[in-house]
């Protein structure tokens, strides 16, 4: 079950987390900091730091850190879910996380209470199977590979050839009116007699489509017999309770598994989620019955922001699946992809090869970019340069969707390197493709595309920098105007150390969607231990952005104590990873001494971002 994000800030508002510690451990204040002896190490002097304004702690010895509800996990050894059951007691909140008894008062809850009912109805058929149907459906299932145990979970049923079954079910119960189940997408009215309903689904193996709260909204029926006329799959029309485009075929079942996994696999088929799932991948949806929708994404991406889409793939296929791809880079997803050998699904590959096989796709999944230029390479079209250049234009063209100016250098980088071009070229091409995307998407407006700088590599494992540090500090405790002016003055290339990175791009991210960070409820969605205790210790670091103080540049003035500029600090900051940067080149041009004009050079754009 999960708590709603509106539920879990209430919640963590009202156990501040001074009082929470203080319940577990003493805790002394010191000035406008609180000290306690960390319980997560043998301590003999206080180290764990607490913030009561940002409402997070973190040890500056063991590195335990973390809000609230981490605290209590931790301290408790509970699940996430335990612990916020436990402040919710504490602070007299209900979490109101009870079924309520079936409603069938109003127009949406009787569209849910029929639909179950069918449900339940196709799911018992295949228990009362006549005999020459037990042996065909049993037989199919088997051939399917479809386990009992899987059967249940999915509520997979069986609607049997009859043109009236379900209709006299209902007719027995006598709750609904035919015209509300014609409604409901379950029975049709008849053509030549307009009083007459029938069936919808007959002769059909039946898969539920559940909404995301574990309700039937609907079904997909697969073909069974080869008389029928149909099409291979039939499914419910659309209806107050069903909106194809807001559906993901097993996300009930997935969500969970997308949270922990931090990663969701896409695929096309019903069949596709069942035999994952059963094969034990059970992070995976299906956008069954549609093409993929920016509403589905947004669905998925409150569980992970890492989209791993299966298909089964050539250069049409990625023509056919472009606008999803280009969907999923819209929403700011991470997107790799895994091809399947040609004429395999999900399904018939792990019938055929076994799970492992898929695993091993899985873990050899490829970025849009090597997955484009594989199809490339695989068809033959890599070698010219007008087929190379085509890649690189179609490449580009995904790169311009992807929201983020960090994450489109990576790959601007990521290409330059592969291809051996020069980034600078790329970024053109790069720039042309993000002004006609947007010219598309925001006819009028007027985005200013900035020109980025070269990214360097990350100088991963090192311990950040101080500006680093700094970074983080004012994204943390900076007003909007200094966030904002991050927003647009900072480039990818500034930032040497890949949790800093990391961490640049969730808060980056938060501020866009939220138009604030707090902290608190930021270290919600991380499950990264680094990660969270780098953002904690920022919050509770006693030197606060002490760069300025000892730099020879004497950027800063005057020490600051209560009010402090952080617009001003934002803008130091990145003229001092922009002095970084020149330096940098001059110790690389250092080496050549036909070079020494263009030091001086250098030299000169130093002494002029140095002043105050
Ligand atoms: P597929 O044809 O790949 O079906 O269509 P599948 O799921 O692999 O089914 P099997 O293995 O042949 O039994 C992918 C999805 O497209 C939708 C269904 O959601 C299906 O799962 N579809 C397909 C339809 O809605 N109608 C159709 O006629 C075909
Ligand atoms: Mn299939």
């Amino acid at each position: 079950m999960r708590i709603p994000q509106e539920k879990l800030e209430e919640i963590a508002q009202a156990n501040d987390i001074i009082d929470v510690i203080s319940s577990y451990t003493p805790v002394k204040k010191r000035g406008k900091a609180f000290l306690a002896l960390c319980p997560f190490h043998p301590d003999k002097h206080p180290s764990l730091n607490i913030s009561q304004e940002k409402q997070v702690y973190h040890c500056f010895s063991c590195k335990a850190s973390g809000n609230v509800y981490r605290f209590v996990q931790e301290y408790e050894k509970i699940t996430f879910f335990e612990a916020a059951e436990k402040l919710a007691i504490r602070a007299g909140i209900e979490l109101n996380l009870k079924q309520t008894s079936p409603d069938i008062s109003n127009e949406i809850s009787r569209l849910f209470e029929m639909n179950k009912i069918t449900a339940k109805f196709f799911n018992n058929n295949l228990n009362n199977l006549n005999e020459s149907e037990e042996d065909f459906i049993y037989g199919y299932l088997i051939k399917r590979n479809i386990k009992n145990q899987t059967t249940i979970k999915f509520g997979i049923g069986y609607a049997n050839k009859e043109w009236d079954s379900l209709t006299n079910h209902f007719k027995e119960e006598n709750v609904f009116t035919h015209d509300e189940l014609e409604k409901g997408g379950l029975l049709v009215k008849s053509d030549k007699d307009k009083e007459k309903y029938y069936d919808r689904f007959r002769g059909r193996l039946m898969f539920p489509i559940f909404n995301e709260n574990d309700k039937v909204v609907g079904f997909g029926g697969r073909k069974l017999y080869e008389d029928d006329p149909g099409g291979k799959y039939i499914n419910s029309p659309e209806t107050k309770i069903y909106n194809k485009s807001k559906i993901l075929y097993g996300l009930n079942f997935a969500k969970e598994s997308i949270r922990t996994q931090d990663f969701v696999i896409l695929v096309e088929g019903y069949m596709d989620v069942i035999a994952l799932s059963q094969a034990g991948i059970t992070n995976v949806v299906a956008s069954s019955g549609t093409s993929l929708t920016e509403e589905q994404v947004k669905l998925v991406s409150r569980y992970s922001k890492n989209v791993v889409i299966i298909f089964d793939a050539d250069l049409a296929g990625i023509k056919a699946a472009k606008r999803g791809i280009e969907i999923i880079l819209e929403a700011g997803l991470e997107l790799s992809v895994v091809s399947l050998p040609e004429g395999e699904d999900p399904d018939s590959l792990i019938n055929k090869k076994g799970k492992e096989e898929i695993q091993k796709l899985l873990n050899n999944k490829k970025s849009i970019i090597n997955f484009i230029s594989s199809l490339y390479e695989k068809e033959n079209k890599m070698s010219t340069v007008d087929d190379k250049t085509e890649f690189i234009k179609e490449t580009i063209s995904y790169v311009s969707r992807i929201p983020n100016k960090i994450k489109r250098a990576f790959y601007i980088k990521e290409l330059s390197s592969l291809y051996n071009l020069y980034e600078s070229d790329l970024r053109d091409e790069l720039n042309i493709a993000v002004s006609k995307y947007r010219k598309e998407t925001f006819p009028k407006s007027s985005v200013v595309i900035p020109r980025k700088k070269s990214l360097k590599d990350i100088r991963s494992g090192k311990q950040p920098s101080q500006e680093e540090m700094d970074l983080i500090e004012i994204f943390i405790k900076g007003d909007e105007e200094s966030i904002s002016y991050l927003e647009n003055n900072l480039e990818t290339s500034f930032i040497k150390n890949i949790l800093i990175l990391k961490i640049t791009e969730i808060f980056l991210d938060e501020y866009m969607n939220e138009g604030r960070i707090a902290v608190s409820k930021v270290l919600n969605n991380i499950e990264d231990e680094e990660v969270i205790s780098l953002i904690t210790k920022a919050t509770l670091d006693k030197h606060e952005l002490s760069v300025y103080d000892k730099s020879k540049n004497n950027l800063i003035g005057t020490p600051r104590k209560n009010t402090i500029d952080y617009l001003k600090y934002a803008k130091d900051i990145i003229k001092k990873f922009k002095i970084n940067e020149l330096e940098e080149e001059i110790r690389v041009l250092g080496k050549d001494e036909t070079k020494i004009n263009k030091i001086i050079e250098i030299k000169k754009q130093i002494n002029e971002l140095s002043k105050p």
